[in-house]
């Protein structure tokens, strides 16, 4: 009988502690749970702060370094970055050897050029194409375009890309307006993203992927480039050494024509265009920002499917590389008021010119150059801001949404059109 009490006992001594060795444990691991929790937490908290830190010192400098008007750098390198040699890149220090602003990774350049035979200096925006520097240094990468394939005969090729390709050398200087753009990578964000790039088009979004991955970005990334074949494709052993080195990178190249000798794999990794079925058969869900910039139709093209996917519209950021002059070519704006037309008068004020504009004349941008009024502009599609100018008195309305905002009173007049009388400050 003594001998089951001593062993009741025991049992029940064991119960308890093994009872209050749980009870030990299942604190003790809530404890150990919770400071793993506060230790991740605030892990998470300095992450965001540091971001946030560096947000405002890049602000400080950007406002502290940037510079109103043009300013003189000086080409420092060149290097083609397609085996075609149609991509040309420009590594440009400033001329005063003082610092330059940090920019926002996917922001532009606006160069104005002075070509031989054209009557006023050329303007044109290129993308800054790389991440930030520790030297005072932007660069740029840009194609050489040639006449399109169905123009008539005798079309010029394009002004400013071959004037940098053929006529600008190392050491020799360019006027430049300091960094604008609207089309950037959210740097603060933590989410997920995609890159999105066609042709020339990857410049901005490489410039989003250096800037991710020489910050410790530790984003998931997916980069679709898609080019013709191996010839097209710019920048290939910087890609393969990017996705080499970073696990959270990862690309994926198409290429629409590929050739003999372009090895699936090695090369490229999928036939055909980037859109967006090639991206439902990578990408998990369409739980991503997403950043596009590429030739129209592709654009067009991947912004619709990303709709039908259910991707919302605040998750998709883009931007097209309009060409300049054919835009102004191919518009088929006149200079006459169509007969019996609505018109209204708009005065050029620092010109002293007035103009009557109806619907057939185009854009005021376009109303301007027909009569000879010398009116800035870049992109001629709303995106860059370099043909903003004063309102002093009228409305207008835009043909297209506009890409940069003008500033309260300003318009943009390549892509505005008057809805009354206007007085412009041009
Ligand atoms: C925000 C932004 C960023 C950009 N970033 C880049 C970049 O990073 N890299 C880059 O390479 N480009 C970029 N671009 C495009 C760039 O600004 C220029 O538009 C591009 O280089 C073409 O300019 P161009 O002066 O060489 O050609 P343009 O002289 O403007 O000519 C464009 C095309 O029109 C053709 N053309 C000329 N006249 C006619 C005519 N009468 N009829 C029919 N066709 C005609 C030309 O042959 C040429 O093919 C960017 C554009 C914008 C708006
Ligand atoms: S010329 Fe670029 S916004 Fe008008």
């Amino acid at each position: 009988m003594g001998t089951i009490i001593i062993a009741a006992g025991l049992l029940i001594l064991a119960a308890t502690s093994l009872q209050a060795a749980m009870g030990l444990y299942s604190v003790t691991a809530r404890t150990l749970a919770a400071n793993r929790l506060d230790r991740a937490q605030l892990a998470l908290f300095r992450d965001r702060a540091t971001t946030l830190l560096k947000r405002v010192d890049a602000d400080r400098a950007h406002r502290e370094l940037s510079w109103n008007g043009k300013r003189k750098f000086r080409i420092a390198r060149r290097v083609y970055e397609d085996p075609n040699n149609d991509i040309c890149s420009f590594y440009l220090r400033p001329h005063d050897e003082k610092p330059v602003p940090p920019f926002r990774p996917g922001q532009f350049l606006t160069f104005e050029l002075p070509i031989p035979g054209q009557s006023q200096p050329v303007v044109r925006c290129y993308s800054l194409s790389d991440g930030p520097a520790n030297e005072p240094q932007y660069r740029v990468s840009i194609k050489k375009l040639g006449a399109p394939p169905k123009a008539p005969e005798g079309t010029p090729p394009g002004l400013s890309s071959n004037f940098f390709h053929d006529q600008l050398n190392e050491d020799d200087i360019v006027e430049v307006f300091a960094p604008a753009g609207e089309f950037y990578l959210e740097q603060e964000s933590e989410r997920p993203v995609v890159l999105i790039g066609g042709g020339v088009g990857l410049t901005p979004v490489v410039s989003m992927l250096n800037w991710l991955v020489s910050s410790g970005s530790n984003r998931e990334i997916w980069f679709f480039y898609g080019v013709r074949n191996r010839s097209e494709h710019a920048m290939y052993d910087h890609l393969q050494e990017i996705a080499k080195e970073n696990p959270n990178v990862h690309t994926v190249i198409a290429y629409s024509q590929p050739t003999e000798t372009c090895v699936k794999g090695v090369d490229y990794d999928h036939k055909g265009f980037v859109g967006v079925d090639l991206m439902k058969s990578v990408l998990e869900t369409n739980n991503y920002e997403f950043y596009i910039c590429g030739p129209p139709p592709m654009m067009d093209m991947v912004t619709k499917a990303l709709a039908e996917w259910g991707v919302p519209d605040e998750d998709v950021r883009f931007e097209a590389f309009g060409p300049a002059s054919v835009k102004k070519a191919g518009s088929g704006e006149d200079s006459k008021p169509e007969a019996g037309a609505p018109t209204f008068e708009v005065e050029f004020s620092r010109s002293k010119i007035k103009a009557q504009w109806a619907k057939n004349m185009g854009t005021l941008l376009d109303l301007a150059e027909a009569n000879g009024v010398k009116a800035r502009f870049g992109c001629r599609a709303g995106n860059c801001g370099t043909c903003s100018t004063a309102l002093k008195q009228g409305d207008v309305d835009y043909v297209s949404k506009p890409g940069k905002e003008p500033e309260s009173g300003s318009c943009l007049t390549c892509i505005a059109q008057p809805t009354s009388n206007l007085v412009l400050d041009i």
